[in-house]
């Protein structure tokens, strides 16, 4: 975002150009990297922050390469405050969007202590650094998970909290800080973004998603299983009350997503106060919608098996995007079919993902 300043100085107007700084933490990983193009290309000064634990220094030249620009880079876990404190000493800040943080779900269920003391000491640091060098607007990313299984669908901002899970858990209580601490300082403005699924690529391929080891996500698994890393895809459970017994899920093309933060900011620098959003299409897909969407893609067929239902799975859930619509004009471009292309874009060219 341009801001732009004259002064007068010996009879001639010198026009001075401020850019506004944002910082990304987790600014590295899939989610992160696209919404840091997206900052870079509205001509924001971007800050990332990044332990590189579920990502790799090879992003950045990536962001090089779409945008001609590389953002300043600590390589530094946000529970280090110290570390963490240097960066902004060394920088003005105006704005931050908080991505770092452990999000597999399963992983969460069997280390709950270490997601509890990653995700939440990382955010109170993060929230005390704001406080103390007094930069006041947040973006905070949530996830749709906080809703549960929810009673109905489309789920609005306001349906009731049902998380159901430890990584769950740590967002909502994030979400509980947030709102306590703006209630607190009324000059604290605030988004929390709650996203549904987020899938697909950078149409350049150069960035995508590259999860750790074997996928936990549909679209990574079916990719992988696309270009030849997996042998098929395991379908979990067709028994459920959907269209073709498949889960139900509202996928969002993560350059809609990152488009999404960027946008958001034109409203907190307005002074909002507290806002929440859900980020998604509004449209439910299957887990067969999605894989029949790849194999149009790639132009072959994908093998798979129905396997049975995986444990804390929930049937159906799709978000209402209206308030996002009606209060930032925000609304998705890509459809599924654009998001298994450009997934299928990534992969081709990435096999192994940002590895050699
Ligand atoms: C989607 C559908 C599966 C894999 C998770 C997190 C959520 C959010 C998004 C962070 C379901 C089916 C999946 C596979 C399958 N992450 N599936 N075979 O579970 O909706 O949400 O990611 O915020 O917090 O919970 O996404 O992609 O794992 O599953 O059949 O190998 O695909 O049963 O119906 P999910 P997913």
């Amino acid at each position: 975002m341009l801001i732009f300043y004259y002064f007068i100085n010996y009879d001639k107007i010198i026009w001075v150009i401020i850019m506004k700084s944002i910082l990304v933490t987790g600014g590295m990983g899939y989610i992160g990297s696209h919404t840091v193009v997206e900052l870079i290309e509205k001509n924001y000064d971007v800050i990332i922050v990044d332990d590189l634990s579920n990502s790799s220094i090879e992003v950045l030249n990536r962001i090089n390469k779409i945008t001609g620009k590389t953002p300043k880079f600590y390589e530094l876990n946000c529970c280090n405050y110290d570390a963490f404190k240097k960066v902004f000493m060394e920088n003005k800040i105006d704005g931050v969007i908080h991505f770092a943080g452990f999000k597999a779900v399963g992983e969460g269920e069997k280390l709950p202590l270490k997601y509890y003391d990653n995700n939440l000491i990382s955010f109170i640091n993060l929230l005390k650094l704001m406080d103390e060098f007094k930069t006041n607007n947040l973006v905070f990313s949530s996830s749709a998970t906080v809703y549960g299984q929810p009673d109905t669908n489309p789920i609005k901002e306001d349906f009731p909290f049902r998380v159901c899970n430890t990584y769950g858990r740590t967002k909502l209580m994030i979400e509980d800080i947030i709102r306590d601490y703006a209630k607190a300082n009324k000059w604290f403005n605030a988004a929390i973004l709650r996203y549904f699924n987020p899938i697909g690529a950078h149409p350049s391929g150069l960035i995508g998603e590259d999860p750790n080891g074997i996928p936990n996500n549909l679209a990574p698994y079916i990719s992988q299983v696309a270009v030849g890393k997996l042998e098929k895809l395991g379908i979990f459970g067709n028994d459920y009350d959907t269209t073709d017994g498949t889960g139900v899920r509202d996928y969002i093309h993560v350059c809609d997503l990152a488009y999404g933060h960027v946008k958001v900011f034109d409203k907190l620098f307005t002074n909002s106060g507290l806002v929440t959003y859900n980020l998604g299409t509004g449209k439910g897909n299957s887990v067969f919608d999605v894989l029949h969407a790849f194999e149009k893609a790639c132009g072959f067929k994908i093998p798979y098996e129905i396997k049975p239902r995986r444990a804390g799975d929930v049937a159906i859930y799709y978000a209402s995007p209206e308030k996002a619509y009606k209060e930032l004009g925000f609304k998705t471009k890509y459809d599924i079919l654009d998001m298994a292309k450009d997934s299928w874009n990534w992969q081709k060219k990435n096999p192994n993902g940002y590895k050699k």
